[in-house]
């Protein structure tokens, strides 16, 4: 696969085939039980989409019909042309209770979505953690377009050139709507500081009343090490065409602060920068270390 450019979708980049897809998202007909995992790349969507699975289905994903990485949690705009069918149409074809997750900021998704006053999770962390996350990301993702330097792509992110755009508007406008939207913010700092706590947050938003042996069960599932050696979770299912592993593989580290071994005290400063700038005026923080 040669690697697609960064495509405008109503003036915000996105990644080629994605874009290409856009009738087939816009068109999406939501159902009013659909549960939506949003977040912006990088942040903590396939950990998050694990956990609901394991809550809804009391803690066996065993016992999941979502069996593998395509139906698991399909991505709505997700499409690999001529390999993998349109997220969309592959949500078509599943019964309710859907799940289904996204990249799309507030300003790109669905209007059936919001007619249909959906449950949204939203997951957000810490941007350097999450640049970090990209940069390796992009590295091995064949879909996506060359990173460059890291110094480069530092530049990239901080302008908002990146596929789903920038950054500080994706967390700050679902922050923005979460109370009168149905929608639970979480963020990943918080599920790694305490996951017991946070998933408890999970089950009491989808209704659930689990005893704590399923919630402890849960945590270890949906542990960084459990979903690494997991195939169902670790996109090993992939082909190494689009996903190649042994360039980064995709659970890479899963903590807080790998930023510190990436940024010079001047690239941390200009984020710091950018960071200040994109949240005054916001009640919405983000922990830089754990
Ligand atoms: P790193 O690259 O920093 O390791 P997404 O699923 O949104 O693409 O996010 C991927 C990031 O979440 C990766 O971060 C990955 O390692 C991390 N991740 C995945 N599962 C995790 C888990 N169970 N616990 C902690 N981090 C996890």
């Amino acid at each position: 696969i040669d690697r697609p450019p960064l495509q405008l979708v109503k003036g915000m980049p996105i990644l080629g085939p994605f874009a290409e897809n856009w009738k087939d998202v816009e068109r999406f007909q939501a159902r009013s039980d659909d549960l939506l995992i949003a977040t912006y790349p990088k942040s903590g969507t396939t950990w998050m989409s694990e956990i609901v699975d394991a809550v809804l289905n009391d803690g066996d994903t065993e016992k999941s019909r979502r069996d593998n990485i395509f139906n698991k949690v399909p991505m709505l705009e997700f499409w690999v042309p001529g390999a993998i069918p349109p997220g969309s149409e592959v949500l078509d074809s599943l019964p309710s209770p859907r799940l289904v997750k996204t990249h799309l900021p507030v300003s790109l998704f669905p209007k059936s979505f919001w007619e249909k006053n959906c449950k949204i999770i939203y997951v957000a962390r810490n941007p350097k953690d999450v640049v970090v996350s990209f940069y390796h990301f992009d590295k091995m993702n064949q879909l996506h377009p060359e990173p460059g330097t890291w110094e480069e792509y530092l530049e990239k992110f901080i302008q908002g050139n990146m596929g789903f755009g920038p950054w500080g508007a994706h967390v700050k406008e679902f922050w923005a709507l979460r109370q009168e939207r149905n929608i639970l913010y979480m963020f990943y700092e918080d599920m790694l500081e305490d996951p017991k706590r946070e998933i408890q947050k999970v089950i009491k938003f989808l209704g659930k009343d689990l005893s704590d042996d399923v919630l402890e069960k849960i945590c270890l599932q949906t542990s960084f090490k459990a979903m690494k050696e997991n195939p169902k979770t670790n996109y090993t299912a992939i082909p190494s065409t689009i996903m190649d592993q042994s360039v980064s593989p995709f659970m890479r580290k899963g903590i807080c602060g790998d930023w510190k071994n990436h940024f010079t005290v001047s690239q941390s400063e200009r984020l710091d920068e950018y960071y200040q700038k994109e949240m005054s005026g916001t009640d919405l923080s983000f922990r830089f270390l754990v």
